[in-house]
């Protein structure tokens, strides 16, 4: 009971935080939103550009894989009367106001300490809630949008779009379901008639693929004689009892509970006998979202595939088509996003396989692996998040990118368990990369970082003793 008391006086605190720079905003006339290319900067956006666009506010955005000095200047050359950063900023307050900015941020990311005000700061750091697990970019930025309304609750219906962030940071991951300051987002959007949730199996696909397909593609958790056999996963579907298909495959969402439930317990029970842990097993269970105003049967209707499908677009460098679609079209860019979802899987099932060919390897206190140019610096950070769930958790895992500038980006995953026993990311990669010359932030539990590739080698000294001493604490 105090904890959800406490959680509702940080909800109340964030949303006062947002009724002066509304009142502000309301007043511009020309408009720059400036986002992060991934799913939770996509909605981030999304949700503030709609709550512009309902009051008739003119605006334009602009998505940055990271919010540097180079893109600080750019934009600052784009001469808006005001800019609202989203899903990025807060590492950068002191940067955005010694520009000369006029800045409202909506940011979740470790604010940098500093002394510089912005028109706002909005983030759930700054009222004591952890912007990990507790509230996304796009959950921030919901709340402004609120404040933004015409009449109370007129912008409710946008909660759907801050959870699509929200899981596409996997802040359901660490519980199986939302929690902190998202369950209220959760609470609006379903009374909104925007969302529902319930318990389900947590297998990505649920809308879109056969399920066959689905046991086939499982990756969290890694299922034994399931992953990666579609024939084993059919004839396991046959034994329980499931009807393949009759006119076209039968979908997850076109089972009954009784079907579906038995297909679960089957998976338990072949789990446990193949020597899973109960831990991995109970990941397979949680709470699903989804959007109620979306079709049946798309990827817009679960919340996670709905977040995969966004960074496939924006980390491919077509924010623009993510946009759209996050904005209502239905037509041209959301075939569009389709397509480019095609190539994000390929583009994932590639990195997977070459980590598991290249190896992963381990040093006192991390782990790492460096892919070169082989994966894609903007999507390494997930590669690495998933091979992950397949080998050791006992340490964080960094990977290695080579950038389109010839830099070395570096992602960084932990689990809950580290972050519980002192790991935090963002704070070793801050003061590492800043060590070697580059910059890096995020969260606790994943964080990036950008570096000269000539120090790999130190970089990596530095954050294997980094994080062996925060977890040594
Ligand atoms: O920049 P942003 O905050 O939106 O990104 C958060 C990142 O952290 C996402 O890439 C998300 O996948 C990652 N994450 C993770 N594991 C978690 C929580 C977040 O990999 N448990
Ligand atoms: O790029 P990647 O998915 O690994 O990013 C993980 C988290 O670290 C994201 O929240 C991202 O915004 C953050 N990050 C950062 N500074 C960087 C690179 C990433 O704050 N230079
Ligand atoms: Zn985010």
């Amino acid at each position: 009971m105090p904890e959800i008391q406490e959680i509702a006086g940080k909800y109340s605190a964030l949303c006062e935080l947002c009724n002066s720079p509304a009142e502000v905003i309301k007043r511009k006339k020309n408009l720059l939103v400036v986002s992060h290319v991934d799913a939770d900067g996509l909605t981030a956006a999304a949700i503030v550009c709609t709550a512009l666009e309902r009051r008739g506010l003119e605006f334009q955005p602009k998505f940055f894989r990271q919010l540097d000095e180079k893109a600080l200047s750019e934009v600052a050359d784009f001469g808006a009367d005001l800019v609202i950063f989203t899903d990025l900023g807060s590492g950068m307050v002191a940067q955005i106001c010694h520009n000369g900015l006029q800045a409202v941020i909506a940011d979740h990311h470790k604010p940098a300490p500093s002394e510089a005000r912005p028109i706002a700061h909005i983030n759930p750091h700054l009222v004591g809630a952890d912007g990990a697990t507790q509230l996304s970019g796009s959950g921030t930025s919901f709340l402004l949008a609120r404040a933004l309304a015409f009449s109370p609750g007129g912008n409710d219906d946008l909660a759907a779009l801050a959870l699509v962030g929200a899981v596409g940071d996997l802040q359901d991951m660490a519980r199986g379901q939302l929690v902190g300051i998202n369950r209220h987002i959760l609470e609006i959007g379903r009374n909104a008639g925007a969302v529902s949730f319930s318990r389900d199996i947590k297998l990505f696909g649920r809308q879109t693929r056969p399920v066959f397909k689905m046991l086939e593609y499982s990756q969290d958790p890694y299922l034994p004689g399931l992953s990666g056999n579609e024939d084993a996963c059919i004839a396991f579907l046959k034994e329980v009892g499931i009807r393949l298909g009759g006119e076209r495959w039968r979908r997850w969402i076109d089972l009954s509970q009784e079907e579906r439930a038995s297909v679960v317990t089957a998976i338990l029970r072949k789990g446990l006998r193949s020597g899973i842990s109960n831990v991995k097993l109970e990941r397979l269970i949680g709470e699903v979202y989804v959007l109620l105003k979306e079709q049946e049967g798309t990827e817009l209707r679960d919340a996670s595939e709905y977040s995969t499908l966004l960074n496939a677009t924006a980390r491919y460098g077509h924010a623009d088509v993510g946009l759209r679609v996050c904005m209502g079209d239905r037509d041209k860019a959301f075939s569009e996003a389709q397509r480019l979802l095609g190539q994000h899987r390929q583009n994932l099932v590639n990195g997977l396989k070459l980590v598991s060919e290249g190896g992963i390897t381990a040093l006192k206190s991390i782990q790492y692996f460096d892919a070169g140019d082989a994966i894609m610096d903007t999507i390494v950070g997930i590669v690495a998040g998933m091979s992950f769930q397949m080998g050791d958790r006992s340490r964080p895992i960094l990977a290695f990118a080579r950038t389109a500038e010839g830099q070395l980006k570096v992602s960084a995953r932990g689990t809950q368990d580290l972050v519980r026993s002192g790991l935090d990311l963002a704070d070793a990669l801050s003061r590492c990369a800043q060590a070697v010359g580059g910059v890096g932030g995020g969260h606790n539990i994943a964080a990036g970082a950008t570096i000269p590739p000539q120090a790999k080698q130190e970089f990596l000294d530095l954050m294997d003793a980094a994080v062996g001493s925060q977890l040594s604490r």
